[in-house]
């Protein structure tokens, strides 16, 4: 089965089974805790929690997607016969509509009518840190046929929650065998029975936090397309499928099959990534990005000056999948692959001949490496060789956490210095008149991006912001150009409420109970134990729009006066940019 066939075939599956097919969401999550979208039930985590309505918005309280997904936690291992980075996840959900008997009953379904494939056996949870051991799922499968039910703990059989908290449960997995006869765990059925108000490490480690038992349990399910397809295809590695096969040709016989692997994995994932919207920088999602790019590109200076290898497989990558995911925009790609391209070379030869000077690479001089040539820690590991056998990533990160502290301290005692009355990155004014426009642009900017997420949707984050007295400069992911009545219905909005004169106040609290308002914010390791959330409305709970955000704002909203969107502009694929200007 190609497929392009398994996808649909799993949507008309669970379409009919009453479930509304959802597009996937963009790789830059919704939810600011986590920098890459890693599982297709990200989208849906407020239906879990009920702070949403899945009948109101999908008609239905069954949903089913092919969800875009990046992982990072495997990385190093890109290489071998089976890990990735990106990867599509196939998953049905549901919100209170059905629980453990029909979500096995559909997978088992799928798996056995629909792929023809024979289950060789399933994982439950055994039980533990106060969760029971999963006896109805063990008799649902039973009574499906299905005998050989093996008892996982909680590493393995228990999901989530993902980000800072969220819903989690304990899985059951269904494994089934590929061409080498290999036992390859193909889907993962979760019962989000708890809400954690904590990290997944902190419920490992067995932290004071509580599981808490969610109004109504859900289903979240994961099924990686890559591998269903290899086991479909009766192939012996995800790389023989028909979605990597064809792009191997392409490659030059100078790199091993390991470098083929990674750079089939890191280019596909480029690719998603720069279309929805990611660009290579130095911190969060833009770093590993960057990582991935500047891999490649010293794959492609080892296999010879004259190779320009992304420049031909980009082209089939986004043929293959731009069906799927018609976001995929080649000339971005390659735009910004020259440009990151243009930004390495110069310093990567030097980088290389610096590296091949040392006897040995300890984390100090991989770091140098890194700060002066700009390698990254896999190509100096890679490079190295024997000798930076004692080189490890963590000691390297911890290097580089180090150096961010010290370079922090030094912006800090920069910052008095240059003459600007306030100067908090986002906010500039040089003096008293300044400060009091920009601080009423300021608030205008928290009205702009809820007007924003109200007219488009929560696709809508911010992707940075510039205020001066002149003008606030928003920059947001959205996929395509804002329509003029669109534009229109957002000045109208942000207009209605600085004519409404709502009160704006802040409550600082702790910053877990800050999460758990619903308030917009970044990641989560940029905020100190206690936030301040500022939130325009009479209440918190009745707020038009809240946000952690240190201030300064209006008192009133009416103190803004009348808003013009000037502008509304693309600065990238998947992030418009719009400028707004106060006319009193
Ligand atoms: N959320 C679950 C996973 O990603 C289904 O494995």
């Amino acid at each position: 089965m190609h497929s392009g066939d398994i996808r649909k075939q799993f949507l008309e599956f669970f379409a009919s089974r009453g479930h509304a097919v959802v597009r996937s969401s963009s790789l830059i999550p919704d939810d600011p805790s986590v920098l890459l979208t890693t599982a297709g039930m990200q989208q849906f985590k407020k239906y879990y929690t009920s702070e949403a309505d899945a009948h109101k918005d999908f008609g239905s309280l069954n949903t089913a997607s092919v969800q875009k997904s990046f992982r990072t936690s495997d990385i190093d291992e890109v290489g071998d016969e089976s890990h990735l980075t990106f990867f599509e996840m196939l998953g049905n959900f549901s919100f209170g509509g059905y629980f453990k008997k029909e979500a096995i009953q559909y997978a088992h379904g799928f798996i056995t009518s629909v792929m023809n494939l024979p289950i060789s056996y399933v994982t439950i949870f055994g039980g533990s840190h106060g969760v029971q051991k999963d006896e109805e799922s063990r008799s649902i499968w039973n009574s499906l046929g299905v005998s050989d039910v093996r008892e996982e703990g909680i590493d393995d059989v228990f999901w989530g929650p993902t980000g800072s908290s969220g819903p989690c449960g304990p899985t059951t997995e269904i494994y089934c065998r590929n061409a080498k006869g290999q036992y390859i765990e193909v889907w993962n059925i979760v019962f989000n029975e708890f809400f954690y108000p904590g990290s997944r490490e902190e419920l490992l480690s067995g932290s004071e936090k509580k599981l808490e038992r969610l109004s109504t349990p859900g289903v979240d399910t994961g099924m990686g397309l890559e591998r269903l397809a290899m086991i479909a295809q009766g192939v012996p590695t995800i790389f023989d499928t028909d979605l990597f096969n064809d792009l191997f040709d392409q490659f030059p016989s100078t790199l091993g099959e390991r470098e083929h692997r990674i750079i089939a994995d890191h280019a596909r994932g480029a690719c998603f990534l720069i279309s929805d919207g990611v660009r290579p920088s130095n911190k969060d999602r833009g770093y590993i990005l960057r990582k991935i790019l500047r891999r490649l590109i010293v794959f492609e200076h080892r296999a010879g000056e004259a190779m320009n290898l992304f420049h031909s497989i980009a082209p089939l990558i986004v043929g293959k999948y731009r069906e799927a995911y018609p976001e995929l925009h080649l000339d971005t790609i390659l735009l910004e692959w020259d440009k990151e391209k243009a930004k390495f070379l110069k310093t990567l030869t030097l980088g290389l001949k610096e590296l091949q000077k040392l006897p040995t690479i300890n984390e100090k001089a991989a770091f140098r490496l890194y700060e002066s040539y700009g390698l990254p820690y896999e190509i100096t590991k890679e490079i190295g060789g024997e000798r930076a056998q004692s080189l490890t990533r963590v000691g390297f990160e911890k290097e580089f956490a180090h150096h961010q502290e010290v370079s922090r301290a030094g912006a800090e005692k920069k910052f008095g210095g240059h003459g600007l009355l306030l100067d908090t990155g986002e906010l500039k004014a040089k003096d008293a008149a300044e400060l009091a426009v920009v601080t009423r642009l300021h608030t205008t900017t928290h009205i702009l991006q809820q007007a924003l997420r109200s007219v488009l949707g929560t696709e809508v984050a911010q992707a940075g912001s510039d205020i001066t007295a002149e003008r606030t400069r928003f920059d947001f992911t959205f996929h395509r150009k804002m329509m003029p009545d669109e534009i229109k219905a957002v000045e109208d909005i942000i207009n209605d409420v600085v004519r409404k004169d709502l009160p704006v106040s802040f409550l600082e609290l702790p910053v877990e109970e800050a999460q758990r308002t619903g308030a917009l914010y970044f990641f989560k390791e940029k905020y100190p134990d206690r936030v301040k959330v500022y939130y325009v409305g009479e209440s918190l709970d009745s707020a038009f729009s809240k946000e952690f955000c240190g201030g300064p704002h209006v008192a009133h909203t009416g103190e803004i006066g009348p808003v013009k969107i000037v502008k509304e502009e693309s600065c990238g694929a998947g992030t418009r940019r719009i400028r707004a200007v106060l006319l009193q």
